[in-house]
């Protein structure tokens, strides 16, 4: 039986990810779960496997390199898939050294851990490992409204301490492989959608606050562009290129599906109306008169859009969702799950939307 160590699986893709691998492979495959339980894990989101044999959890700081060598040490771990970040851009403002400390001294506490525990003398890796490092495409910077995409190639300009963090631990990935062979695989991955994000970032947090009928607040003039994946896309392609792609490689992964910030607020607007029952009084309250136009987020990157090209043609991997599908199915998982969202929005997270957003 194969064993996945995945870090930061208590969050938004990292639940996403662990629950498309059980469908997928079932009982066939083991999963350890190591998160910390940063304000953005959430152990709620897990209930539904947290009994399975073929699942443990374990909180531990992945810049704990004690902790994760213990892991390594008590398990044979064949794959490690690495989530586990701190992801918000408009938090790396405010506070960068987080960043750094989990993004890049955290992923080099994985490597180091995973080269130690599967080196063999000779300097080779003990056959079929693998680590994968999901990362992020604002590590290529921002693109002119103009037609071009981010390849593979396209050299690195990141620009908030979010995404300089996250380029540090690209390159400290590919050092790894270019120093050591170490069998890794970097995935570059657009914005991503879908059930169990937490409220800071633009989908669920309008979505929240338009059920609620609190402002739904745009940065600037509204017409940055992000390219929306379905995150169950996502975790199929990391899967794909685990266990497809060629060690050594980057792949990007995005979905052809650039919408402007104020389109996105727009069609959640239109979807919810349309999807609450005409005797819900949420429906009153939901209007594009919400939306405020507020300060412009510092260094705020215009446009993103990823060229999937490398990984459809060597791997076959395609998005698969369609934007109206899946913003449907994420609105519908909403509903479904009220208490989740009163949960994660209970406590911390008024003092950061306050601090965030009171006199925007
Ligand atoms: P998230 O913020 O929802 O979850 C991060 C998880 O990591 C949380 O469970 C948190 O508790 C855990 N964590 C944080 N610091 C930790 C530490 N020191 N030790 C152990 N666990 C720790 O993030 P997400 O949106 O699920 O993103 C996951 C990964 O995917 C990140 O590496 C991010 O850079 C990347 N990514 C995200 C997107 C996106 O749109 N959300 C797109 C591309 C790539
Ligand atoms: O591109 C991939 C990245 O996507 C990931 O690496 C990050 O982890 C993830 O957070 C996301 O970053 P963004 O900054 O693009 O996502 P966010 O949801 O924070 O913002 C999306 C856009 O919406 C961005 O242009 C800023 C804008 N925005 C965001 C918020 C929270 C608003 O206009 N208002 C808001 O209140």
């Amino acid at each position: 039986m194969r064993t996945y160590l995945v870090t930061g699986g208590a969050g938004f893709i990292g639940t996403n990810y662990i629950h498309y691998m059980f469908r997928k492979y079932g009982d066939a495959i083991r999963i350890i779960n190591v998160d910390v339980l940063t304000y953005a894990g959430n152990l709620e989101n897990l209930r539904e496997v947290e009994d399975k044999e073929n699942y443990t959890f374990v909180r531990a700081d992945i810049t704990d390199a004690e902790a994760i060598a213990k892991l390594f040490a008590e398990n044979e771990i064949d794959r490690v898939v690495h989530f586990a970040a701190e992801s918000h851009v408009d938090r790396s403002i405010r506070d960068p050294e987080v960043f750094v400390k989990t993004n890049v001294l955290g992923t080099a506490v994985m490597l180091n851990c995973a080269k130690t525990a599967w080196e063999l003398p000779d300097g080779s890796f003990m056959p079929d490992k693998k680590f994968l490092h999901v990362s992020t495409d604002e590590v290529y910077g921002s693109l002119e409204e103009d037609g071009t995409y981010f390849y593979e190639t396209t050299p690195y300009a990141p620009h908030s301490p979010y995404s300089a963090s996250k380029a540090s631990s690209d390159m400290l990935v590919k050092s790894y492989i270019d120093t050591y062979h170490f069998p890794a695989n970097i995935t570059n991955c657009s914005n991503n959608y879908g059930p169990y994000q937490f409220p800071e970032k633009l989908i669920p947090l309008v979505i929240n606050n338009a059920l609620q009928g609190k402002k739904l607040p745009v940065y600037g003039d509204g017409k940055n562009v992000r390219d929306w994946l379905y995150v169950d896309d996502h975790a199929k392609g990391i899967d794909m290129v685990q266990e497809l792609g060629r060690l050594g490689e980057t792949y990007n992964i995005g979905g052809h599906n650039e919408k402007q910030n104020i389109e996105i607020i727009n069609i959640i607007i239109d979807t919810l109306q349309e999807m609450l029952p005409a005797d819900d009084p949420r429906r009153a309250l939901v209007s594009r008169d919400l939306i405020t136009y507020v300060e412009d987020r510092k260094g705020h990157d215009r446009r993103y859009a990823i060229a999937p090209d490398k990984i459809k043609a060597e791997i076959g991997w395609e998005p698969e969702t369609k934007f109206e599908d899946g913003i449907r199915r994420t609105i519908a998982w909403f509903f479904e799950h009220e208490e989740w969202m009163k949960n994660v929005t209970s406590g911390d997270y008024q003092k950061y939307y306050e601090e965030m957003y009171q006199n925007r």
